[in-house]
C-alpha cells in the first residue's frame, strides 16, 4: 500500500545553497518539490563561514583564478570544468546579489563599479583577494535570503524532515536508465512515500560525517552519492577528502569551523610552546592550499604529541577582528577564549568531500532525467584539493547550467506514465536492537578517523577495508529485516561511502593533493581521476 504519493515536474532531494538555487532558477517554469531531511535548510551551506570566490577586481583575472585553483588540485583538475565554473563566478555573484544577500561592504569604497564598493578577503592558495562574504557567516546569509524567497513561490512545495531512501529508475529501451522519482520517509508521520518526477536533482551535500571529528553539521552522511551509486551511476575521486586545518579544539565546541579568512587576515599557526612553524612547510606558509597546511600541523602534533596547535589573530587590533569575525570572537567567547587577547586552540577535521556523483558541465549524471549538484557532484573542478571558497561557487554555477538542462528536458520529455511501486513493509518488523546502529555508527566513524585520515598506508586501509565488509553485511541484514529509521537510512549509506573512499584510495598508488600516503610518497607522472563503476 502507497500511503501517500505524489507528483511533479522536477524533485530536488536537498536545499542547501545547490538545491536552493536551482529551485529558484526554476521555479517560475516548472513544479518543484524541494526536500530537505531536517529543518528543511540544514546543512552545510548554513555554516559557511569564509565567503565565495569570484574574480571580482580589476587587479585579478580568470585566468589567474583559474591557475590558482589548478594548482591547488594538484594535477587533477579538468581545466574545462575550471575554466567552465570561474567564467561564470562574476554573474552569480551578480545573481545572489539581485535576490538580496548582503555581502559585506567596504569602509571607503572608491568610486566605480559596484563590485569595487565589496570587500574581498583573502584565504589559503589564493593568489588575490576574491573572497566576497558576509562577515564571517556567508552561508547564512546566502541560505536565508534564498529561503526566504523559495518560500514565497507559488511553484514550490516544500518538504521539511522527508529523507530520500532511494531512487526509482526505469529501464531505456535502448539500454540505459531514466530516473522517475523517488522513495522518501516522512520522519514526522515515519512512513514511506512515493515522489514520481519527470526530473530529480540531488543536492545532498557532502559525506564528512564519515569521520569521528568534522566541522560538518549531521546531514551530511553522502545521501545523495549512495544513492545515485545504487542507482547505477559512476563516482569520482572519492579518496579525497579534504581536512580543514582549523576547527575550535574544546572539550564543549563539537565541531567549529575556525575560518580560513583569519590567516587571509593575518593570523599566524603556533605550536603550543608559542613557536611558529609554517615556514618549515611551505613559502607561503599559513596561505598554503589546505592540505599543505593541515599534513603540517598533523606531522607537528605527531612528532611532538601535542593534542592541538594554536592559531593566533591577536596581533591585529580588537576592533578589525570584532569587525571582521564577530560570529568567531563570540563563539569563541562562549568557551572562555577572547580571540582579540589570546590563541584559539585549533585541530584539523573532515571539511569537504572532493569526489562525488559524476556530472558533465549540466549536473547531467549516467541516468537520464537524474542530476546532480553541489558538494554531492563530481564536476571535475576540485581535483585532487578544492581551492577554499570554490565550493559555494560550484553549487551557483552548476545550479545555473542544470536549471537550464532540466528546463529544455521539460519541455521535450513527455509527462510520465509510470506507476512507481509502493514501498514494500510487508516483511519487516520494527527493530528491537537499535543499539546495533548506534554502536556501528560509532565503530565506522572511529575507524575511519584513525585509518583513512590525513596521512594513509596500506596497512590502514586494509584494516579498514576489512571491517568495513563486515558492517556492510550486518547494516545490510539490517536493513532488509527492520522498519526504515533516520539513523538506519544514514548509517547504510554512510557505510557505503566509507567502501567508496576507501576501494578509491587503495586504487592510487602515489601521493597526490588529499591523498597523502607513507607507502607511496611520490607522485605518478600521468594522473587520472579515480572513477568507480557500479557492478552490473
Ligand atoms: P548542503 O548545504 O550540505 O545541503 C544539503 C541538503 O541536502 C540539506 O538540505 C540536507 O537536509 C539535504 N539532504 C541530505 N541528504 C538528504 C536526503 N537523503 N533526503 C533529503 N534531503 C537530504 N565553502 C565555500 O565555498 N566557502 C566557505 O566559506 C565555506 N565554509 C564552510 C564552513 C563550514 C563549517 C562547512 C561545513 C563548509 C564550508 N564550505 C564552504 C563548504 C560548503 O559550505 C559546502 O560544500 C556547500 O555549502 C555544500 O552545499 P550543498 O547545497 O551541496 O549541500
Ligand atoms: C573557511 O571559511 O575556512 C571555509 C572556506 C571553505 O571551506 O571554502
Amino acid at each position: 500500500m502507497n500511503p501517500v504519493s505524489q507528483q511533479t515536474d522536477l524533485l530536488i532531494i536537498g536545499a542547501g545553497a545547490a538545491g536552493l538555487s536551482l529551485a529558484l532558477r526554476l521555479a517560475d517554469q516548472a513544479n518543484v518539490i524541494l526536500i530537505g531531511k531536517g529543518a528543511l535548510t540544514e546543512g552545510s551551506s548554513k555554516y559557511a563561514q569564509g565567503g565565495i570566490a569570484a574574480v571580482l577586481s580589476d587587479s585579478d583575472s580568470i585566468e589567474a583564478h583559474l591557475l590558482d585553483t589548478l594548482e591547488a588540485g594538484d594535477g587533477l583538475c579538468d581545466e574545462q570544468a575550471v575554466r567552465f565554473t570561474v567564467e561564470r563566478g562574476q554573474e552569480n555573484i551578480r545573481w545572489l546579489i539581485n535576490q538580496g544577500v548582503n555581502f559585506t561592504r567596504r569602509s571607503n569604497p572608491p568610486a566605480g563599479d559596484d563590485f569595487t564598493n565589496y570587500h574581498l578577503t583573502r584565504e589559503g592558495g589564493h593568489g588575490e583577494r576574491r573572497v566576497i562574504h558576509a562577515a564571517d557567516t556567508t552561508g547564512l546569509a546566502i541560505v536565508e535570503t534564498l529561503e526566504h524567497k523559495v518560500r514565497l513561490h507559488p511553484n514550490v512545495t516544500l518538504l521539511d524532515y522527508h529523507i530520500a531512501l532511494d531512487l526509482v529508475t526505469t529501464d531505456n529501451p535502448d539500454g540505459g536508465k531514466t530516473c522517475v522519482g523517488a522513495y522518501i520517509y516522512d520522519r514526522k508521520h515515519h512512513r514511506v512515500t512515493v515522489i514520481s518526477a519527470r526530473s530529480v536533482a540531488l543536492a545532498t551535500g557532502g559525506a564528512s560525517k564519515v569521520y569521528l571529528y568534522t566541522s560538518n553539521p549531521d546531514t551530511s552522511t553522502g545521501d545523495g552519492i549512495a544513492m545515485a551509486w545504487r542507482a547505477g551511476c559512476r563516482v569520482g575521486n572519492m579518496e579525497f577528502v579534504q581536512f580543514h586545518p582549523t576547527c575550535l579544539y574544546h572539550a564543549d565546541a563539537g565541531s567549529f569551523l575556525i575560518s580560513e579568512a583569519l590567516r587571509g587576515e593575518g593570523a599566524k599557526l603556533k605550536l603550543p610552546t608559542g613557536e611558529a612553524f609554517m615556514h618549515r612547510y611551505d613559502s607561503r606558509q599559513e596561505l598554503a592550499p589546505r592540505d599543505i597546511v593541515a599534513r603540517a600541523i598533523d606531522s607537528e602534533m605527531k612528532l611532538h604529541g601535542f593534542d592541538h596547535v594554536l592559531l593566533d589573530i591577536s596581533h591585529k587590533p580588537a576592533e578589525f577582528i570584532l569587525q571582521h569575525f564577530p560570529a568567531i570572537a563570540s563563539q569563541c567567547q562562549n568557551y572562555g577564549l577572547d580571540i582579540t587577547t589570546m590563541p584559539i586552540p585549533v585541530v584539523p577535521a573532515a571539511h569537504y568531500l572532493c569526489g562525488g556523483i559524476v556530472t558533465d558541465l549540466n549536473g547531467r549524471t549516467d541516468i537520464d532525467g537524474l542530476y546532480a549538484l553541489g558538494e554531492c557532484s563530481y564536476t571535475g573542478l576540485h581535483g585532487a584539493n578544492r581551492l577554499a571558497s570554490n565550493s559555494l561557487l560550484e553549487c551557483l554555477v552548476f545550479a545555473q547550467s542544470s536549471a537550464k538542462d532540466i528546463s529544455e528536458l521539460l519541455q521535450r520529455q513527455p509527462e510520465p506514465t509510470i506507476e512507481i511501486t509502493s514501498w514494500d513493509e510487508s516483511r519487516v518488523t520494527d527493530s528491537d536492537e537499535e543499539v546495533v546502529v548506534a554502536h556501528n555508527w560509532e565503530e565506522l566513524r572511529r575507524f575511519m578517523w584513525d585509518y583513512v585520515g590525513v596521512v594513509r598506508t596500506n596497512k590502514r586501509l586494509q584494516r579498514a577495508a576489512s571491517r568495513l565488509a563486515l558492517l556492510n553485511q550486518e547494516i545490510n541484514e539490517y536493513y532488509r529485516h527492520f522498519r526504515v529509521s533516520n539513523d538506519l537510512i544514514e548509517l547504510r549509506n554512510l557505510v557505503l561511502v566509507a567502501d567508496l573512499i576507501v576501494r578509491s584510495a587503495r586504487q592510487r598508488t602515489e601521493s597526490r593533493g588529499l591523498h597523502y600516503s607513507l607507502d607511496y610518497p611520490d607522485q605518478i607522472d600521468h594522473p587520472q581521476p579515480t572513477i568507480l563503476t557500479p557492478d552490473g
